[in-house]
């Protein structure tokens, strides 16, 4: 079976992690979920009450962190200085801060270092998600997607994810925070457009089902 790297970027509320997870688990595959390395380092920001726009300070205590990150897609989950922040890390407060941190061009460096270190790791091929995996991490991977979605398609999605529900209320303070979050991501890296080489699938008309078996289509035609 297929043993290499398949890189896959795309907004948040494309679906991406658990269209990666699910796809990781039907070919055997290792997941790397690099956004939540990014929470995981704003977690620990936090955490030490630091300034989040003190960009040297930031980026030094990045450095310092021993980052475990489990590449199991069937529990993928991450450690900060031995402490489990895998549920914290989908806090708000993190989401509210985490493009300061993303933003931070040395720990953007830190982390694209050990996640090319995670993605090289001997074993299984892998799965790895962002918004610069095919362009920047793995730009040499055996398969490089783009996931995108309309934006009424992420914001229902996001809204269900963090609600519960996609009623009107939901959407409305959903659609806030994502535009946010990615005016302010799309600052350093472009995700919204396939590179070259990069197959773009816009997933908005698609169930999550549909957008399996179109990752799992591209990844027999390309490997
Ligand atoms: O994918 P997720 O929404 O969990 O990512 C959290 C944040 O991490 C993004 O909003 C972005 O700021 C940052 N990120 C990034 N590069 C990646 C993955 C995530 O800048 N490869």
């Amino acid at each position: 079976g297929f043993r290499g790297v398949i890189a896959v970027d795309g907004p948040s509320g494309s679906g991406k992690s658990s269209v990666c997870r699910e796809v990781a688990r039907t070919l055997g595959l290792r997941y790397l979920d690099t956004g939540a390395m990014y929470r995981a380092v704003t977690w620990a920001a936090l955490d030490r009450g630091l300034d989040l726009t003190d960009q040297p300070a930031v980026a030094a205590l990045s450095r310092a962190l021993v980052l475990d990150v489990a590449t199991d897609p069937a529990s993928p989950r991450i450690a900060v200085d031995g402490v489990d922040v895998t549920a914290a890390i989908r806090q708000t407060r993190i989401s509210e801060n985490v493009s300061a941190i993303a933003t931070n061009l040395d720990v953007r460096s830190d982390l694209i270092a050990r996640q090319r270190a995670l993605i090289e790791e001997k074993g299984a091929g892998i799965v790895a998600e962002g918004r610069d995996i095919t362009t920047v991490v793995a730009p040499d991977a055996d398969v490089r997607l783009l996931l995108t979605a309309d934006e009424n398609a992420r914001i229902a999605r996001r809204a269900r994810e963090l609600h519960g529900n996609d009623d009107a209320a939901s959407l409305a303070a959903t659609h806030a925070q994502i535009a946010t979050r990615d005016a302010r991501d799309s600052t350093v890296v472009d995700f919204l457009v396939a590179a070259d080489g990069v197959v773009e699938i816009d997933t908005s008309p698609l169930t999550f089902e549909q957008v399996v078996a179109a990752v799992l289509r591209v990844v027999s035609e390309t490997a």
